[in-house]
């Protein structure tokens, strides 16, 4: 695996590679791998003759008060988890070297975002995608993985390749989960431990919301979920229940029920996704 930092080195090695008509598959992260990011480069690495990860932590889409200097980094861990999971190329840009002035143009997403986590978070998934669009213009990926646990930011980068006709296919990979149900996410470790005893409730919520949504219609088991949320100790930011991937509150073939908690030092999100006319795709 080269480990790359800077954008000219890792154009010119991924130029002679597509010459050689090599197939590029790209997962971006901002880094803490775990098995989450991990399956994503397996996936990728399974389809890609040369597997490229990003790790960098982007200050864009981080608001004010939120995590940005404090979000884990460890790079020696980052490597030897990139490498045997399968990548051939680490690049790993200072963010000098990715901003190296402020940006005079960004990227301003017009649907999908000023729902769910976007609307706690404006401007987040504007961040995102600047970031994902110099990212992938760096790199030009035939395909680039993302995760479903970050759902409403999978459909929006989806929309973002399908509105700007980017050659790119987006996959998106199903959420990894800790023994008890916990998504595996960078921010796990900010838990305090009674919280990271509560967070499991989250995924079991989400679940039998899914269930009641079959059974009695979305709006009442909407309800329920958000009483249910209410009765943990995380400050419930959302639970809703949507479309997927329009994010509509619509019922339609395939449906997302999401929710975002704050604890003390983290901010957790998840989701289950399922086709109604089908059983539940996470069971
Ligand atoms: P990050 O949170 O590091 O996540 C990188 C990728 O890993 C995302 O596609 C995310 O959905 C996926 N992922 C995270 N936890 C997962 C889990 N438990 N199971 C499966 N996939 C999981 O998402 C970002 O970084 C950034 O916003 C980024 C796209 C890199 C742009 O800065």
């Amino acid at each position: 695996m080269e480990v790359i930092r800077t954008k000219s080195e890792l154009k010119s090695i991924l130029q002679r590679r597509r010459k050689e008509q090599s197939r590029i598959g790209f997962v971006p992260t901002m880094g803490y791998l775990h098995s989450g990011h991990t399956s994503l480069i397996n996936e990728a690495a399974a389809v890609s003759d040369v597997t490229v990860v990003s790790i960098f932590v982007n200050p864009l889409q981080f608001g004010e008060g939120e995590d940005f200097t404090t979000y884990p980094r460890d790079e020696d861990h980052d490597q030897r988890e990139a490498r045997k999971a399968g990548a051939d190329i680490l690049f790993l840009p200072s963010p000098e070297e990715m901003y190296p002035s402020p940006m005079r143009f960004n990227l301003h997403v017009q649907e999908g975002a000023d729902v769910l986590c976007g609307a706690s978070r404006p401007g987040h998934f504007d961040g995102v995608a600047t970031v994902v669009m110099k990212l992938f213009q760096l790199v030009t990926p035939d395909a680039a993985f993302f995760g479903q646990k970050d759902a409403q930011q999978a459909a929006l980068i989806t929309n973002m390749v399908e509105d700007f006709d980017i050659d790119t296919r987006i996959h998106v990979i199903p959420t990894i989960r800790e023994e008890d149900g916990l998504a595996e996410s960078s921010r796990n470790v900010r838990l305090l431990p009674e919280e990271r005893e509560e967070a499991p409730q989250i995924y079991r919520i989400l679940n039998e919301g899914a269930s009641l949504a079959e059974k009695d219609g979305p709006w009442t088991a909407e309800s329920w979920m958000q009483d249910a949320f209410q009765a943990l100790s995380g400050e419930l930011d959302y639970a809703e229940i949507r479309s997927y991937p329009s994010l509509k509150r619509e019922q339609d073939r395939t449906m997302i029920a999401a929710a975002a908690l704050k604890y003390k030092h983290v901010r957790l999100i998840d989701n289950v996704i399922w086709n109604t006319d089908q059983r539940r795709e996470t069971e």
